[in-house]
């Protein structure tokens, strides 16, 4: 039994919540999703004015990461809809800035000038070996390949006066699923000439790498079987890949009122604008909310020793330049537009195309 489909889940529950966005931007959508064997169970509420196909979104979803087949008939979606007069309720005589936050907790953010994109090494790698993964089985470079595979790099680094130097790349591990035919040796060719040598830069590699390239063998390339998958059960990979902190909060499923979402996306924001402008090299921030107030109830830096001025400073730079009442971090980072989807896969963080990853112009 291998619990190989949350990534499938939160896809599926991003997927819904994007169907909704598309239709009506103000759907508040908490949407889960668990999948057993061929069994799909969708669970949570919405309240929109949208109607959505539940079965159309959840078959076009796996048949896109590249199921075929799979049963509609064994589709369950228990989505308790309610109609948005409850939610204007809750916010009359509120300006949208000052809604206050749905939740309480803790968020975090973080950044570092390892790579261009401002991400760890060891993430950036993993997701980059996946993509290479899928993107080689869908265009027939890896026609073994089936499209459960997973990823994991492990660096050597120096610590540069806090900040993150990397040295080398010391393991690699992947796992990828595969076809009855491909032969051993194949595969680990494969991976190595077609995926490793093409996503790794060759100076971190060396003699001493060590690879563990993986067959897995178990599932049906018609359907997910013999698998297990929940949403919100990767918030490490859609992260940071276990660098800095994590308040806990999942993401996919969730629209932009869930603070553990949006304000973390807010709190990567405000990191990577802190390292582009070269105000330190790498930074953990932290912010927290309470439940039905507007303005965080603290905000946090931690610059690891890389910054020319103190944390505290950074704090007040972060006061400064970013409002993060949840009703402004939706209009600024345009959480209301259907994006959902491609977040869910590769990580919510790197990737350019999003707002939280354009670093803003800072007032010092
Ligand atoms: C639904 O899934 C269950 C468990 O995998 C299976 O036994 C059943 O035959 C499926 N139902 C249909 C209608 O395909
Ligand atoms: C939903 O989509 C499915 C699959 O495309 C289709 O068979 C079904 O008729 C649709 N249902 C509605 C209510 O439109």
């Amino acid at each position: 039994m291998y619990t190989a489909f949350n990534k499938m889940c939160d896809k599926v529950s991003d997927a819904i919540l994007d169907a909704f966005l598309a239709i009506d931007q103000n759907a508040k959508v908490v949407c889960n999703t668990v999948i057993h064997q061929d069994t799909i169970l969708v669970f949570g509420e919405v309240v929109s004015t949208a109607e959505v196909n539940y079965s159309e979104i959840i078959q076009n979803t796996i048949m896109r990461i590249g199921y075929q087949g799979f049963d509609i008939n064994n589709f369950t979606v228990e989505m308790n809809q309610a109609t948005p007069g409850v939610v204007q309720a809750l916010e009359q005589g509120r300006e949208e800035d000052d809604i206050g936050a749905e939740d309480q907790g803790s968020m975090f953010g973080y950044a570092t000038d390892e790579t261009e994109e401002l991400m760890p090494l060891t993430l950036t790698l993993s997701h980059k070996l996946n993509a290479q993964v899928a993107d080689l089985r869908r265009n027939g470079g890896l026609p073994w390949a089936r499209p459960y595979s997973t990823a994991m790099v492990t660096v050597e680094y120096r610590n540069d006066n806090g900040a993150c130097l990397p040295l080398r790349v010391h393991t690699i591990v992947i796992s990828v699923e595969h076809d009855e035919q491909v032969q051993l040796e194949q595969f680990r060719q494969d991976l190595m000439e077609q995926v490793i040598q093409v996503v790794v830069p060759s100076r971190y590699l060396d003699d001493s790498t060590i690879y563990h390239l993986q067959p897995v063998r178990g599932f049906s390339h018609q359907r997910p079987q013999d698998g297990v998958g929940m949403t919100g059960r990767q918030i490490i990979v859609d992260t940071y890949g276990g660098w800095g902190s994590h308040g806990g909060g999942a993401f996919s499923g969730n629209d932009y009122t869930n603070i553990h979402r949006s304000a973390a996306y807010a709190a990567r924001w405000i990191a990577k604008s802190l390292v582009h402008a070269r105000l330190c090299r790498r930074v953990e921030v932290q912010v927290a909310y309470a439940t039905g107030l507007a303005n965080p109830v603290s905000i946090n830096a931690n610059s690891f020793g890389t910054s020319q001025v103190s944390d505290a400073e950074l704090k007040r730079i972060i006061e400064r330049n970013f409002d993060l009442r949840p009703g402004q971090i939706v209009r600024d980072l345009n959480l209301r537009n259907p994006i959902y989807e491609r977040t869910a896969c590769y990580g919510h963080f790197g990737k350019p195309e999003y707002l939280w990853e354009q670093p803003r112009q800072l007032t010092i």
